[in-house]
């Protein structure tokens, strides 16, 4: 009797032991992998290969704090917000598109990152880089990213890979600083600034529901900072504050497409589409940032000192004596550690707890 309990439990222990190693093997092959979707903030090198593209990070200082120290296509001296995202989700980092050592094996490993330098939402923003990949262009390239993987992995393996990934959608910030606020693009003058967000949160949701229809079923969307206070907008004003209209298109942005996501979210099919932001966070550290560890939240750390804007951080530029001290890197970008605190506190709203392990809950 006492010998077959001990066998029961013995079996039982087995059993969990064997659920335990599969669900181990599930996480340790890899197998969830995110598609990256997005302009500068999240570029890792696609716009290298645009030789055309006047929106490049490939001279330093760009990457002085990543890896080798080498400009790697990132438009920040390290880590992009989606990277740090990623790393405490336990995912991979994919790499970019245009990668020429991307194959199926390195797909189903890392995933893809689309992301690239001046791409918007509607597609005739940022025209004059005269390179880049829209919102509508990133998506046509992922069409075919997955006719190519059905081809090479079969139609089962390729929808496993494409339904269990995490999308990706960071986006919009190029539409505004890049076209409706640019006196040179028709949209600056077809649209008010109310019904320029309509038209850009339309073309989102189409975007997002195509998506959708492809096969995502994990997507967070990243809302906008305060771009009124990115350093290139302060220098358009005389005092060097925040340009407040840039922030309310901004936060009315971010209002309409949080609804459209939370719609689309209870909507379609299985999905779990969530809205990621850090909008009021970011406020306070531009606003006090002595209380967040920095000491600059104003000027870019590399910069062409008197010579500014700038556009883009060169070798030419100087940089700050601590970068772990400036908010923003250039005149455009946050510096890694600032993209640090807005991916934690992103990752804190969206309710994903981070373990020591950096596996995730929500
Ligand atoms: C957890 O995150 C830290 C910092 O983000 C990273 O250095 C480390 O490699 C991650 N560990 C795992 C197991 O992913
Ligand atoms: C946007 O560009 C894509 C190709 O990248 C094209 O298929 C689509 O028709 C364009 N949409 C509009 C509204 O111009
Ligand atoms: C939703 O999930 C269920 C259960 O996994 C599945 O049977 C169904 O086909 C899914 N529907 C769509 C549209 O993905
Ligand atoms: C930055 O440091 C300098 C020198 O220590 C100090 O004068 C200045 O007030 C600091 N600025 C902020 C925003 O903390
Ligand atoms: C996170 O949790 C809080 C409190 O439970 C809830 O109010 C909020 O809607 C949640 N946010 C998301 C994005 O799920």
């Amino acid at each position: 009797m006492a010998c077959k309990k001990q066998k029961s439990k013995l079996m039982a222990f087995s059993l969990a032991m064997v659920v335990v190693v599969v669900l181990l093997l599930g996480r340790c092959r890899g197998d969830v992998v995110q598609f990256i979707f997005g302009d500068s903030l999240s570029d890792v090198g696609n716009n290298d290969y645009l030789t055309k593209s006047l929106a490049r990070a490939a001279l330093p200082w760009y990457g002085i704090d990543f890896d080798t120290g080498m400009p790697n296509g990132r438009f920040c001296n390290g880590r992009t917000v989606a990277d740090i995202v990623g790393d405490k989700m336990g995912l991979p980092r994919p790499p970019a598109f245009l990668d020429p050592s991307l194959d199926e094996n390195v797909i189903l490993k890392r995933g893809v990152n689309f992301a690239s330098g001046g791409g918007g939402i509607l597609n005739e923003t940022s025209s004059l880089f005269i390179q880049r990949f829209s919102l509508y262009k990133q998506i046509e390239l992922f069409q075919g990213t997955q006719e190519f993987m059905r081809r090479k992995v079969g139609k089962a393996a390729a929808d496993k890979l494409f339904g269990e990934a995490y999308y990706v959608v960071a986006m919009g910030a190029n539409d505004f600083i890049n076209n409706y606020l640019l006196p040179v693009y028709s949209d600056s003058w077809t649209y008010n600034g109310d019904a320029f967000v309509r038209y850009m949160v339309t073309t989102l949701e189409a975007q997002l529901r195509l998506l959708h229809a492809l096969g995502a079923r994990r997507l967070t969307f990243f809302g906008l900072g305060p771009m009124g206070c990115i350093p290139l907008q302060r220098i358009l004003t005389s005092s060097g504050a925040c340009q407040e209209p840039t922030n309310a298109l901004a936060r009315s942005f971010n209002d309409q497409a949080g609804a459209a996501v939370a719609r689309l979210s209870s909507s379609l099919a299985n999905a779990t589409f969530r809205f990621g932001e850090a909008y009021d966070y970011f406020q306070d550290i531009i606003d006090r940032p002595a209380a967040h560890g920095f000491n600059n939240s104003r000027a870019p750390c590399c910069s062409l000192g008197r010579v500014r804007p700038t556009l883009t951080c060169t070798p030419l530029s100087t940089l700050c004596k601590d970068r772990s001290q400036y908010v923003f890197w250039d005149e455009y970008h946050p510096t890694d550690r600032a993209n640090e605190l807005i991916a934690l506190e992103t990752l804190r709203k969206l309710n994903i707890t981070v373990s020591a392990a950096n596996s995730t809950s929500t």
